[in-house]
C-alpha cells in the first residue's frame, strides 16, 4: 500500500444478516467471545503487491491450505479493544492508536509485515460502522479482535510471503462471571510465560498457547486467573495470563512491574498509570517479588491489588493461592482506590467523564 493512496474498502453486505429480534436475544447475556456480528474485514498482503483487497464482507469460515504457514510455525498476532455505546447513542473507541502501534511492534517481532496505523484504524472503523447495531448498551461493549496470520502454503521455516489481516467483532458483557467481584489468582511455580529475548511483549497467539496449561492449573485450584513470575529467577511478579497487575500500599502509593520485554505493555496499564499520577499518587514501575507480595499482604502494608486489561477493565484481586500457601489482600474484596480508578476509566471510555487526555476516538 502506498501511503499517498489509502486502500479502497469494497463493501459486500451480508445477504442474510441476523434478524433484529434474534440479535436482541443474543445481546441479552452475551458472555465473552461467544456471540459474533454479521461482518468481518479482511485485507491481504502479498510479497509482490503489499496490502491489497480490503473488504468489509459477511463473516464466514476461511478456506486454508493445509500447508498454510500459520498452522505449522504459528506466525500469528492479534489485538483486543472495545467499542462503547454512549448514553446519547455515540460510539467511542478507547486509544485505538495504541493498539495499532502495539500490533506493529508484535508484527516486527514475529517477522510479519507492518499494518500502517491508518489502515488498522480504518479497518476497525469500517467494521464498527457496518455492525453498529450489535453494540450493546448499558455495561456491555463490542469487543474488537484484529488479527493477522501467515497463509502462504509453504513448509520451509522462514517468514511467510502472504498474510491475511482480519477484524472480527463480538458483543460482550462482563469478563468474569459475576461481574466486578474480587478475583482469585493462582501463582504458577511450574510454568513461566515469557523469557528475556522471547516474545513476551508481543501479542502473539503462541504466548497464549504456552499459558493455557498454567491457566488450567489455576482453574483446577478454583482460581480465576494465573499469575506468572519471571523466567530467569522465578522471583519477580510479572503479570496475569491476560492482564497486567497493580499493587496499592498503605501510604496511597502504587507499584506495577516494569515493561522489560517479558510482559505485555497494556493500554489499560498505561491509562491507569496516568490516572493514578493525576490523582497525585506516587506510582513506581519496579520489580516486586512474590515473597514481598506475601509479606506486605500479611503485614497490612499492601492494602489493595488489582488486575487490569481491556477485557476485564479493572478487577480487584482478593486472594492468591499457590502450592506453598494462600494469602488474602486486605479484606479480600478490593478497595476504594481500585474502585475509584475503575470508575474514572470506565467513565472516560463511555463519555461520561471529560476526556482530558484525548483518549477517546469517536466513530459515530
Ligand atoms: C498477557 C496480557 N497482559 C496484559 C493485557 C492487558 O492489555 P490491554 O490493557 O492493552 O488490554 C492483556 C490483554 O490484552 C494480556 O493478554
Amino acid at each position: 500500500m502506498n501511503s499517498d493512496q489509502p486502500l479502497t474498502f469494497v463493501h459486500r453486505p451480508h445477504p442474510a444478516p441476523v434478524a433484529a429480534d434474534e440479535r436482541a436475544a443474543r445481546l441479552v447475556d452475551p458472555g465473552f467471545g461467544r456471540v459474533f456480528t454479521d461482518h468481518m474485514v479482511t485485507v491481504r498482503w502479498t510479497h509482490d503487491r503489499g496490502w491489497c483487497d480490503a473488504e468489509v464482507r459477511p463473516r464466514e469460515p476461511f478456506q486454508l491450505d493445509p500447508a498454510s504457514a500459520v498452522l505449522h510455525y504459528a506466525q500469528e498476532i492479534f489485538e483486543g479493544l472495545k467499542a462503547y455505546r454512549t448514553r446519547n447513542g455515540g460510539v467511542y473507541l478507547f486509544r485505538p492508536e495504541r493498539n495499532a502501534r502495539r500490533f506493529q511492534q508484535s508484527a516486527e517481532r514475529l517477522a510479519m509485515p507492518v499494518v500502517p496505523e491508518e489502515l488498522f484504524l480504518r479497518a476497525i472503523e469500517e467494521l464498527v460502522k457496518a455492525d453498529a447495531a450489535w453494540i450493546p448498551g448499558g455495561e456491555g461493549s463490542l469487543y474488537l479482535r484484529p488479527f493477522m496470520f501467515a497463509n502462504e502454503a509453504f513448509l520451509g521455516v522462514r517468514p511467510s510471503m502472504e498474510y491475511l489481516f482480519v477484524v472480527i467483532a463480538s458483543p460482550v458483557g462482563a469478563y468474569f462471571k459475576g461481574g466486578k467481584k474480587a478475583v482469585s489468582v493462582w501463582l504458577s511455580e511450574t510454568y513461566t510465560r515469557a523469557a528475556p529475548g522471547g516474545t513476551g511483549a508481543a501479542k502473539c497467539g503462541g504466548n497464549y498457547a504456552a499459558s493455557l496449561l498454567a491457566q488450567a492449573e489455576a482453574t483446577r485450584h478454583g482460581c480465576d486467573q494465573v499469575v506468572f513470575l519471571d523466567a530467569a529467577q522465578h522471583r519477580w511478579v510479572e503479570e496475569l495470563g491476560g492482564m497486567n497487575v497493580f499493587f496499592v500500599f498503605d501510604d496511597g502509593s502504587m507499584l506495577t512491574p516494569p515493561l522489560g520485554g517479558t510482559i505485555l505493555p497494556g493500554v489499560t496499564r498505561d491509562a491507569i498509570l496516568t490516572l493514578a499520577r493525576e490523582e497525585g499518587r506516587a506510582v513506581r514501575e519496579e520489580l516486586y517479588s512474590y515473597d514481598q507480595w506475601r509479606a506486605d499482604a500479611q503485614s497490612g502494608k499492601l492494602r489493595e491489588c488489582f488486575a487490569c486489561g481491556t477485557a476485564a477493565v479493572v478487577s480487584p484481586i482478593g486472594e492468591i493461592k499457590s502450592a506453598s500457601g494462600d494469602f488474602v489482600i486486605g479484606n479480600g474484596a478490593g478497595g476504594e482506590v481500585t474502585d475509584g480508578l475503575r470508575a474514572r476509566l470506565v467513565g472516560i471510555q463511555r463519555g461520561e467523564i471529560p476526556d482530558t487526555q484525548g483518549w477517546v476516538h469517536k466513530v459515530l
